[in-house]
């Protein structure tokens, strides 16, 4: 008989090493892992995150922020909040982690096809989206317009602004970025990121929206799609809530009916938008 192939064990971390780390803005970092040892290609999606381990003081759910066709190399995108992200923020060239995933479903990217997409992104938010606009990108084609719209609130909390000024540079897609206030040395919008929407170019008829950003963002952002004709079947928004074992046993990420690591973090509005507007869930 042949010998059963081995499965890794979701709850157990794979060792990676820290192949480079970069600070973003104040609190920021982009780290990349590669694996410790000879290990298969790493395969995810955009949207979906992984379990990071910072030996000695535990885990965090981080969603993945590079390009999702590199299977080689792992970039997480981390703002420093508390005991581990700090841990995960200050580690360097050659340090250790413990990776579990991917987990969690990912942004429709294939749904999508041939609909215009909506991509809207408040602070640290531009981060779980990124691997979408690069397989958006990737595939050009399959979509209509394109929109990228990325609020933060000022100028220097701008993220990953060298890329945003690239992509801004394409004909084939459309960049808007806001500050809610600036001190001077800003010449492009002030304001909240849903007046983008406003004159942002899309069908609301055929249009797929991606959102993530802190909760009370996505619901204004979601409200003000849908004053433009969209679907809240069409509009998506990625969740966060605590997590412990990212595989839907634990119950510590539960929202309503939902577990946000298996049924998330990406949502469809429709789905969410009722256990969203109550307090305290
Ligand atoms: C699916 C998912 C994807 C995520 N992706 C990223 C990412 O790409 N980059 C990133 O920097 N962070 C991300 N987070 C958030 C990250 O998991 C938390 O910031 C982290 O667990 C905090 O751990 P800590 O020990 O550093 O801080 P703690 O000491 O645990 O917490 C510090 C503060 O943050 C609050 N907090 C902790 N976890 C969460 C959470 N999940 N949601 C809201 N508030 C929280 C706590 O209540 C406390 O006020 C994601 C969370 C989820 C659920
Ligand atoms: S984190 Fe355990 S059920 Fe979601």
């Amino acid at each position: 008989m042949p010998e059963a192939a081995a499965v890794a064990d979701p709850m157990v971390p794979v060792p990676y090493r820290v192949l480079r780390q970069r600070r973003e803005i104040d609190g920021v970092h982009t780290l990349d892992f590669e694996p410790a040892e000879g290990r298969t290609p790493f395969r995810a999606l955009p949207g979906q995150f992984n379990m990071v381990y910072a030996y000695g003081i535990g885990e965090a759910a981080i969603s993945l922020s590079g390009d999702c066709d590199d299977t080689k190399t792992i970039r997480h995108t981390i703002r420093k909040v508390g005991a581990v992200t700090a841990g995960l923020c200050s580690l360097g060239k050659g340090d250790s982690v413990g990776i579990r995933g991917p987990f969690g479903r990912p942004w429709p990217l294939d749904e999508a096809r041939g609909a215009d997409i909506v991509v809207v992104a408040g602070g640290i938010g531009l981060a779980p989206l990124r691997p979408a606009i690069y397989g958006l990108l990737a595939k050009r084609e399959r979509y209509g317009r394109i929109a990228v719209l990325y609020g933060s609130r000022s100028p220097e909390e701008l993220l990953f602004l060298d890329e945003l000024k690239r992509w801004r540079g394409r004909f084939d897609l459309e960049v808007e970025a806001t500050v809610d206030h600036t001190t001077g040395g800003w010449f492009g919008q002030v304001g909240v990121v849903t007046a983008l929407i406003d004159r942002a170019g899309f069908d609301p008829d055929n249009a797929v929206a991606l959102i993530c950003g802190p909760e009370i963002m996505m619901r204004f952002c979601a409200r003000e799609l849908e004053h433009r004709g969209m679907s809240p079947a069409d509009i998506y928004v990625s969740m966060e809530r605590n997590m412990a074992c990212g595989v839907g046993h634990c119950g510590h990420c539960q929202f309503g009916p939902e577990f946000v690591c298996k049924d998330g973090p990406v949502f469809a509005y429709d789905r969410v938008e009722p256990i969203m507007t109550l307090r305290e869930v």
